[in-house]
């Protein structure tokens, strides 16, 4: 199992060689191909004695033809990323050495070169000096982190009387989080939406106000930073100042919106939410690396660590007492490490490179939703907040259905739907650091012929 250098090298060549020929190839691959049978031969068991690495990548290059091309630049739906290059190297060179990070001592200068980015994340959202955080495999297990330091930190523990709040438009991750954190499906209240889909804070006010009454204990507030149906941003500042009044944790799920904030206009948008307790982002989504990658910050390090730290008698050759022990601010111990997968991105590239990819899908998105309320035979009802344009046929459900199998159809683009106001809506989210006006366009082309 351990290779001599000749057939390291020539695996390897063999490995860049096939992702050179597959990201030259994205710019005219097909947007789709998962509806493609999966070969049996892919289900065959491990053979007692070796393989061929060739043989080996072609089976692997095969089953990824077979799936929506989510690197490509025509790939609209949910959240692209696209996946940067100089991440996919992070990780090659992260596994390749295999330090241990799950804590601090065993790889100091790991530690420290992962909490420098989440410092500079802190930094972003201009949390004080005692905020921290942890890098996650993504939004899930941030948000449940999140919520076992808030209810840690505003009611001690478990209480049958603590309960949240979310409205209907926030990610699904949130109530999942708290059934696994041992909530019931009472504990978890819904605030109602304006017309917008935004956060309704009054409502949310009164509603906290009557559960109150009522004997509960109300202790956390989730504000969306762009919501996964449509993109929209909830009112951050009414919601963080509502939080405080009521001495209740204000988290914000920025897994979709909160890179923005690199940007001027995003930080217009995203007002109020450097008031938050705890944040999510998923550099997965909008800091364009591959899946796998989440981050949660906090504004007072010291309460993750509260809800988290654990230790064990086989641990007492470590110090514990340098850089943040990951493990101490999390559900995980033994984890890959995460933060050079955005660390190399940052100084490779700088930040500029990024605030001008954000600028640029805006923009993008901006001329995407002109074009689409100019078209004839759809409806569209929401203005993007960010990236998120929403369209339908006014002629209703099973037309808006057959027009995104239409669009889809072509394999020249790959779009989602969700429901808006209880009709089927189709979404055209972008957010690929691979898409750029030209791809921009040509859905836009195949969209208006589709309809
Ligand atoms: C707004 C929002 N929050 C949270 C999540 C969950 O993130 P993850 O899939 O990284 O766990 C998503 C996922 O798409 C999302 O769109």
């Amino acid at each position: 199992m351990e290779p001599d250098g000749q057939t390291r090298r020539a695996w390897t060549a063999a490995a860049t060689a096939f992702v050179e020929d597959f990201v030259a190839g994205l710019a005219d691959a097909p947007a789709s191909g998962h509806d493609a049978p999966v070969p049996a031969g892919l289900l065959a068991p491990p053979p007692d004695g070796p393989g061929e690495f060739g043989d080996l990548l072609a089976r692997f290059g095969d089953a990824a033809s077979r799936a929506i091309e989510c690197a490509g630049p025509r790939y609209f739906a949910y959240f692209p990323a696209g996946g940067l290059y100089s991440s996919v190297l992070a990780e090659f060179l992260s596994q390749a050495v295999n330090r241990y990070t799950g804590m601090a001592a065993p790889a100091p200068a790991f530690a420290a070169l992962e909490h420098s980015v989440v410092r500079w994340l802190c930094d972003v959202f201009e949390l004080p000096a005692g905020a921290g955080g942890l890098f996650t495999s993504g939004a899930s297990i941030a948000t449940l982190a999140a919520l076992h330091a808030a209810r840690e930190d505003r009611l001690g523990g478990p209480d049958p009387r603590g309960t949240l709040y979310v409205t209907e438009q926030a990610h699904y991750c949130v109530a999942k989080a708290a059934r696994i954190a041992g909530l019931t499906a009472g504990q978890v209240r819904t605030v109602p939406v304006d017309a917008a889909l935004r956060l309704d804070v009054d409502a949310a006010a009164a509603l906290i106000a009557r559960d109150r009454a009522a004997g509960r204990r109300p202790f956390l507030l989730v504000g969306t930073a762009g919501t996964t149906s449509t993109g929209t941003v909830d009112p951050l500042a009414d919601a963080g100042e509502l939080a405080r009044r009521e001495d209740m944790w204000f988290h914000v799920d920025g897994a979709y919106g909160g890179a923005f904030q690199l940007t001027a206009r995003g930080r217009e948008v995203l007002t109020g939410i450097t008031g938050a307790d705890s944040i999510t982002l998923d550099p997965h989504k909008s800091m364009f690396l591959p899946f796998g990658t989440g981050v949660l910050l906090v504004r007072d390090q010291a309460l993750l660590r509260a809800a988290h730290a654990a230790t064990g008698d086989f641990l007492q050759d470590f110090e514990r007492d340098g850089w943040p022990d990951p493990a101490d601010l999390g559900p995980e111990l033994t984890r890959g490490y995460r933060g050079l997968r955005l660390w190399l991105p940052l100084h490779l590239h700088g930040v500029d490179a990024f605030r001008r990819a954000l600028d640029e899908k805006l923009d993008l998105a901006a001329h995407a939703h002109q074009a689409l309320t100019a078209a004839e035979g759809l409806a569209v009802p929401l203005t993007p907040d960010l990236t998120v344009t929403v369209f339908r046929s006014p002629a209703g459900d099973a037309a808006t259905e057959r027009l995104l199998s239409r669009i889809n159809g072509t394999r020249r683009a790959y779009l989602s739907s969700t429901r808006v106001d209880g009709r089927h809506t189709i979404r055209l989210c972008v957010l690929s650091v691979r898409t750029h006006k030209a791809h921009v366009d040509e859905v836009l082309e195949i969209i208006r012929h589709a309809v």
